[in-house]
């Protein structure tokens, strides 16, 4: 288990929603924060509530999807801040629209923030942790990395690549007798951040509370749990497609899951 109290910890994406929710929530078990954003004054002004708390905190502006900027950023974190020993990918976006109306900017960009994004800080920041033998790595990905999802196609693509990433991360760096390192991925369904506008989440898949979730995130990094999945209803997602396709197919539509978030025809503006 990691002791947390007096390491530094990044937060990708850290101005936003769940970032600072999770940074808030990290800086109360006595870590000091670094928020990485690709909005630099949002990053700041979040690292300077954070210090009016008492905390300490800084905000960087850059943009993950650059791999030198990460290692200059990384460098920069450890000089200011000392080693780094909690990473959280969490940058993400989504941009709306079924997959044939999405752009290949588009499609391209998804794919640099939502996965590119955390193999460059991976190689960033783990080295130092496996040298230490102590650190811990939380990947956010979603409930949509766990099943697809109409709407959300290449997002989807992108959080089971996560996914696929941190199990295969985990297991590499246990292969290699690192056992001081530990994973936790995030699958969360909808999170009441503004990420997902216009959306009515399914069936008892209830909006998240960024602030609710970031503690059961900072829980399962202190227990060293690998998943968090919330809410309950997401545990369930493997034994949905454990089942024949029709019946799977129907409990989506019961739940209303295939119609959360909006056709391409409802999702025009
Ligand atoms: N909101 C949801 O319903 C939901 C559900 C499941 C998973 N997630 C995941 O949770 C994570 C956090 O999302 P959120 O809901 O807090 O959204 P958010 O939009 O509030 O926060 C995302 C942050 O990432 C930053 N960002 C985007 N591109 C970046 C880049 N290239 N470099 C640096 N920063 C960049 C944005 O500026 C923003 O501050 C994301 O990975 C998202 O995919 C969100």
């Amino acid at each position: 288990m990691l002791d947390l109290k007096g390491k530094t910890a990044v937060i990708t994406g850290g101005a936003g929603g769940l970032g600072y929710a999770t940074a808030l929530a990290l800086a109360r078990e006595g870590m000091t924060v670094a928020l990485w954003d690709l909005n630099g004054e949002r990053a700041e002004a979040k690292a300077k509530a954070l210090r009016d708390l008492g905390f300490t905190a800084k905000g960087w502006g850059l943009d993950v999807t650059d791999p030198s900027a990460v290692r200059e950023g990384a460098l920069a974190v450890e000089r200011e801040l000392g080693p780094v020993s909690l990473l959280d990918n969490n940058a993400g976006i989504h941009t709306p629209g079924d997959f044939l109306q999405t752009s290949d900017a588009d499609i391209k960009r998804q794919m640099e923030v939502n996965i590119n994004s955390y193999y460059w800080c991976a190689k960033a920041f783990v080295p130092g942790m496996i040298a230490r033998n102590s650190g811990h790595v939380v990947m956010i990905a979603s409930a949509a990395g766990l099943l697809g999802v109409p709407g959300m196609a290449v997002y989807s693509a992108s959080k089971h690549a996560v996914v696929g990433f941190a199990e295969s991360l985990r297991m590499e760096l246990l292969r290699a007798g690192t056992t001081g390192v530990g994973m936790t991925i995030v699958c969360p369904s909808f999170i009441d951040t503004g990420m997902f506008p216009n959306t009515t989440p399914p069936l008892f898949t209830p909006w998240l509370k960024p602030e609710t979730l970031a503690g059961k995130i900072v829980a399962a990094v202190k227990a060293d749990r690998l998943y968090v999945r919330e809410p309950g209803m997401v545990k369930l997602i493997p034994l949905v497609k454990a089942l024949p396709r029709a019946v799977g197919d129907a409990l989506c539509s019961l739940t209303g899951m295939d119609r959360s978030l909006k056709g391409p025809a409802s999702s025009k503006p």
